[in-house]
């Protein structure tokens, strides 16, 4: 926690660096998140309540709810990720899905052209939208896309369960080549994802993490000892080691677009597939919200100025008896804009901000839909020349290598989780070049 206090000061700094030549953006309250970050309130937090004393080993704190009576707010708040949210894009529903049940939004019927892209892997056939933590585990139980659970890997728990924590300790890698039946539990993303079982001090637990900072190929940010990265465990572009399963991320290159592209081609990952209808390997990105929101030829201001997920997604609260203490509901950010805009858009006020914010976000969710069909008509046209003959030799394969990185494009930003808010100028300059692309693919495939 210590580090926190340092990393909001270095980000204050930068705020005020920032605001010296701002004068339409108020800070006001940029003193809130600081003040309630002195030792001193700490343990204000805990007062009047059962001291904390550590648990004696990880598989007791895997359980969530055992930690419930040292940290009621916290414990309440993470149990809150149950209720679903709906904003224009986002908050576990989606206004456009209405008539769906919200419970589980189908985005294949959503958006149609995703079964033509998705083709011949395992998307094609479940795609809901994401939603709150305490999901997590149900929904890897429940999804379509993986084959029974005697022949899943533990690998598709890694970013599900605090019991990956207790496993990978106890069978070190072997873990992410087991069964699932074999190692799968009840518990869902927890306390002990990011927290020591020990002193509940805030800490990574996934030591694959470790090994994609180890490149050192962050050039926005200095990423040690961020708490933010407690994020970074899972909402990263990933994906599973050829022979541990293990989740890797492709980020030995850097951690744009691009870099991760050509990560890819050093050798062929877990998630690349010959696509059905053009033959060309294809690649499926995970939510890179941490690389989109911190890294990119372009960068958002937000995280210019210090800002990390938490300032956002777990704002300061209040209970009834006047402590503050840290949201742990995470969902979207527009639902909590007083606590985590007003600080610097107060002025604003809170339509303006969800005006401002949903206005950005619609120009790129348009955009990554409508690319989203182009790219699916580019994949049929390609698919007929090639059955029918017109395209094939080195024609081909030029056709090919152009799916291959469009898709790659469009597929970054369409799974990134904000629909571009994030970082809304690198997902418009990251779209334009899979759309410039698939043009020139067209033209191309047209000319024959
Ligand atoms: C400046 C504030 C801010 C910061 C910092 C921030 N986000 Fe967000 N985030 C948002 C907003 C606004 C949305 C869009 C919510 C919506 O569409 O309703 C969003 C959406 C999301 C979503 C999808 C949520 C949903 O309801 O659909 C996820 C997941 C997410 N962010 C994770 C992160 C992560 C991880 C980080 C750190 C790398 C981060 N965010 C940093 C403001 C922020
Ligand atoms: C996804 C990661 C994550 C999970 C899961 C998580 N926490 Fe936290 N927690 C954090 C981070 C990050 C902070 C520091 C936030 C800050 O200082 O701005 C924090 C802060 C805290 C604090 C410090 C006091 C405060 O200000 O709230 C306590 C206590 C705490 N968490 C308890 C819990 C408990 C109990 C659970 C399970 C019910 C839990 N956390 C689950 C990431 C997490
Ligand atoms: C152990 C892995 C893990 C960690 C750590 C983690 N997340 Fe998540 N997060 C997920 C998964 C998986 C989902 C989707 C669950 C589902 O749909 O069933 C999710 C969902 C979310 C959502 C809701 C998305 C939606 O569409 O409603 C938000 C917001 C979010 N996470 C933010 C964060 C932030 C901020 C942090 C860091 C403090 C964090 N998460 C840490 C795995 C994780
Ligand atoms: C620590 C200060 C700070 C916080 C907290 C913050 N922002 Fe910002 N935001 C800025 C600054 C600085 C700018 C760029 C200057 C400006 O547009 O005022 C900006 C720009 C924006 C813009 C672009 C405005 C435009 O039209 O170009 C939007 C939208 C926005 N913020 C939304 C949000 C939302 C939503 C939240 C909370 C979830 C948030 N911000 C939290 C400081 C902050």
């Amino acid at each position: 926690m210590k580090k926190f206090i340092l990393m909001s000061i270095s980000a204050c700094m930068a705020l005020f660096i920032v605001f010296s030549c701002q004068n339409n953006t108020e800070n006001n309250a940029g003193e809130t998140r600081m003040e309630t970050k002195t030792e001193e309130n700490e343990t204000d937090n805990t007062a009047g309540k059962n001291t904390f004393p550590g648990f004696e080993t990880l598989a007791e704190a895997a359980d969530s709810q055992a930690w419930a009576e040292y940290f009621p707010n916290e414990f309440k708040y993470w149990e809150a990720t149950e209720e679903m949210r709906i904003t224009t894009y986002g908050g576990g529903g989606r206004r456009e899905a209405e008539g769906m049940e919200i419970e589980k939004i189908n985005y294949l019927e959503l958006y149609p052209f995703l079964k033509t892209n998705y083709a011949g892997f395992p998307f094609e056939k479940g795609y809901y939208r994401s939603r709150g933590h305490i999901y997590a585990l149900t929904d890897v139980i429940d999804t379509e896309r993986l084959p029974d659970w005697d022949q899943r890997p533990a690998s598709c728990l890694s970013c599900k369960s605090t019991d990956v924590v207790v496993l990978v300790n106890e069978y070190g890698d072997d873990f992410f080549g087991k069964p699932f039946a074999e190692v799968v539990g009840e518990n869902t993303i927890g306390c002990l994802d990011c927290h020591d079982h020990r002193d509940a001090s805030v800490k990574v637990q996934r030591d694959w993490l470790d090994t994609a900072l180890a490149h050192d190929s962050f050039r926005n940010i200095n990423p040690e000892g961020r708490i933010d990265l407690t994020c970074a465990q899972c909402h990263v572009n990933y994906y599973f080691d050829a022979d541990t399963r293990k989740p890797v991320m492709p980020w030995s290159t850097g951690l744009t677009v691009e870099a991760q592209l050509e990560d890819y081609s050093k050798a062929r990952r877990s998630d690349e597939w010959e696509h059905e209808i053009t033959g060309a390997l294809v690649a499926k990105i995970q939510h890179p919200e941490y690389e989109l929101f911190h890294e990119g030829r372009n960068r958002n201001i937000h995280s210019m100025i210090g800002l990390g997920c938490t300032d956002c997604h777990m704002p300061i609260k209040e209970d009834e008896d006047g402590v503050e203490f840290v949201s742990h509901t995470w969902t979207s950010a527009l639902v909590t804009v007083e606590e985590s805009c007003f600080r610097c858009h107060q002025n604003w006020g809170k339509d303006e901000i969800i005006a401002k914010s949903e206005s950005i976000q619609g120009k790129v969710y348009e955009k990554q839909n409508r690319i989203g069909a182009e790219l699916a008509d580019f994949i049929v046209a390609l698919g007929e020349k090639k059955n029918n003959g017109a395209l094939s030799g080195d024609d081909l394969e030029k056709a090919q290598a152009i799916h291959r990185e469009a898709q790659f494009y469009w597929d970054f930003i369409w799974v990134e989780n904000s629909n571009g808010f994030h970082n809304w100028q690198e997902a418009h300059r990251v779209l334009d070049n899979a759309e410039e692309l698939i043009q020139q693919g067209m033209a191309m495939i047209n000319e024959l």
